[in-house]
């Protein structure tokens, strides 16, 4: 049965957005909400989803619709509203549209649901995640975004290729931003408690770091039009699930620093204990020289951004 007591609106029905209501209505977490500015295509959408249901064996409330007054009361909304890149395209070339539209999508969950937890997912992440804070004037630990999961999933998968070994025993760690300057770090991942570094070569690690970073570009090439959807769309699913139940996941997310890592005022992927407030603790780990000089580095990009770019 489904928790009907809780409430997840899905902010976007394209790729990203149905992925992850479609997830969130497997796992049976709660009613979902899928909004869109086409409505007949949220509508579309979550009728198809209900009626998959009765194939997969889960019920409860699937409902499409582009008024927010329908996102009344939930207790997480997950925004993946916004243009994905192109071949050819940064994350961060779509700063300028995807900004407008988080203010609006930002303006309606400020006046419909103003209890929730925000989860981010429209890019460039970490910008409009700081952006997205500042429209709705939310608690810093109620406004959170998606990158490390699905980050850390592309290492995992890569060193559980190379190892030959289940993705389930490996646990992959990458921090900072969402784009080029994200930091892979194999120090903190292991095979089933074993330091990668016993089980690959140095080179080896090299290579799956670089291709972790550059593995949303790899996908962009691949489909030429549009971005990842299915690994993106679960990993916020993941998130919005660790809140909605109150899981305290230790998850890496794009959380607001004041002063941890010896950054300030910005959003930076780094592991959080995730529960129904939201962050409810950021973990700081004990970095290198060399590992902490690249988080920093990935901060002060973002930072430059933010402020020539958005104002801020
Ligand atoms: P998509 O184009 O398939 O879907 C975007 C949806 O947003 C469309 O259905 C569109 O009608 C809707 N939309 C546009 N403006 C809106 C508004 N003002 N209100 C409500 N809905 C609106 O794009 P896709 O592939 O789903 O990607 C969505 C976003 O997520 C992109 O910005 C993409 O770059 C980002 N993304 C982020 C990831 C992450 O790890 N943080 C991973 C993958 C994608
Ligand atoms: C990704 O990493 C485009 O951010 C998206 O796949």
């Amino acid at each position: 049965m489904t928790n009907g007591s809780k409430k997840v609106a899905v902010i976007g029905a394209g790729n990203v957005g149905a992925t992850c209501a479609f997830v969130l209505a497997e796992r049976k977490v709660g009613q979902v909400v899928l909004l869109d500015i086409y409505e007949g295509f949220a509508k579309g959408k979550a009728l198809d989803m209900s009626q998959g249901g009765g194939v997969l064996n889960y019920d409860g409330r699937i409902t499409g619709t582009k008024d927010y007054a329908d996102i009344a009361n939930s207790d997480v909304v997950v925004v993946t509203s916004g243009f994905p890149r192109q071949p050819g395209m940064t994350r961060e070339d779509l700063i300028g549209k995807n900004a407008d539209i988080v203010s609006q999508v930002g303006e309606g969950i400020k006046q419909h649901a103003p209890n929730s937890v925000v989860v981010m997912v429209t890019n460039p992440l970490d910008l409009m995640t700081y952006h997205m804070q500042r429209v709705t004037g939310f608690e810093h630990s109620r406004v959170v975004g998606q990158a490390g999961i699905l980050d850390s999933a592309r290492m995992t998968h890569f060193i559980a290729q190379s190892v030959g070994c289940s993705n389930e025993d490996v646990q992959a760690m990458v921090l900072g931003g969402h784009g080029d300057t994200m930091v892979p770090l194999p120090r903190y991942t292991t095979v089933n408690g074993i330091p990668v570094s016993q089980l690959l070569s140095d080179e080896e690690i090299e290579a799956i770091c670089q291709r972790t970073a550059s593995g949303g570009g790899e996908i962009v090439k691949l489909l030429e039009k549009g971005s990842a959807f299915y690994a993106p769309g679960s990993a916020a699913a993941i998130m919005a699930e660790a809140i909605l139940e109150d899981r305290k996941r230790v998850l890496p997310c794009s959380t607001y620093l004041s002063g941890e890592y010896g950054m300030d005022d910005i959003y930076i992927g780094v592991p959080v204990v995730l529960g129904k407030d939201g962050v409810e603790r950021v973990i700081e780990l004990e970095l290198a020289e060399k590992e902490l000089e690249s988080l920093q580095g990935s901060g002060s990009f973002y930072k430059e951004q933010l402020s020539e770019i958005l104002g801020y």
